[in-house]
């Protein structure tokens, strides 16, 4: 993939491209510039950033509407609804689990003393199921709202640069998913990725009825 990145980078360096590639490339930030390494490990986050979650959300989304029919039949019947569907599908997969910060002060959270340098896990997973936050927490509805939740991170600087994309991606897929194969339904035991930071399926074996 660095190898990609870099031919994609000769082609566009002294351009005028309005992707996000030609965009890094020109960034200036108080004369610094991106390296050729900055690039490659930008490529890469935005591969791995973009693929390992949308994926998942997709897979886990079908998984969730084989367990949820009712709420399946819900969206087959008013496609209006994928929009909040999805929102709640990121609440009830939270496809990356967590994140972790370090703390550059010292301060109190939840009643919890954190030190100036602490290492702080933020679990997306928890926070989205935080009863205190969402009515019937534990409870799928495809039509929620307010649907606030924190999958693609709870706001500041490193709010998901890809939520839109993500959005947009699982709604098509759906529309069609639930347009074109009405019928879909499990086959065979599904098999879940070995992580403790993305809420992965390897496997999800379907058949159209
Ligand atoms: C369902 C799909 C996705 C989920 C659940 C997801 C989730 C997240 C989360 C939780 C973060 C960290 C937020 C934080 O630390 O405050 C993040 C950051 C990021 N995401 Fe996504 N993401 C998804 C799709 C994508 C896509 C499609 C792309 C790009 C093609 C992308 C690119 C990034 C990048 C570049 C960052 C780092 C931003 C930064 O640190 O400044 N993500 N994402």
């Amino acid at each position: 993939m660095c190898a990609y990145a870099d031919l994609l980078a000769v082609e566009r360096t002294g351009g005028d491209g309005t992707d996000l590639l030609s965009v890094l490339l020109r960034a200036e930030v108080d004369g610094d510039r991106l390296t050729p390494m900055d690039i490659d490990l930008f490529f890469m986050l935005l591969m791995n950033a973009g693929s390992e979650t949308t994926r998942n959300l997709i897979t886990g989304g079908m998984l969730t509407l084989f367990e949820h029919p009712a709420e399946r039949a819900r969206l087959q019947d008013d496609l209006t609804l994928v929009p909040t569907g999805i929102e709640e599908m990121l609440r009830w997969i939270t496809p990356v689990t967590h994140f972790r910060r370090t703390a550059r002060a010292d301060t109190e959270l939840g009643g919890q003393e954190i030190r100036e340098g602490d290492k702080v896990v933020m679990w997306y997973s928890s926070a989205n199921r935080d009863e205190r936050h969402f009515p019937d927490a534990d409870h799928l509805d495809v039509g929620r709202t307010p649907n606030e939740h924190v999958a693609f991170g709870a706001g500041g600087p490193h709010f998901c640069l890809g939520a839109s994309l993500a959005r947009l991606e699982a709604r098509v897929m759906f529309e069609e998913l639930l347009t074109r194969l009405p019928g879909l339904e499990p086959a065979g035991p599904m098999r879940r990725l070995g992580s403790n930071f993305i809420n992965g399926i390897k496997a999800l074996p379907v058949r159209v009825a």
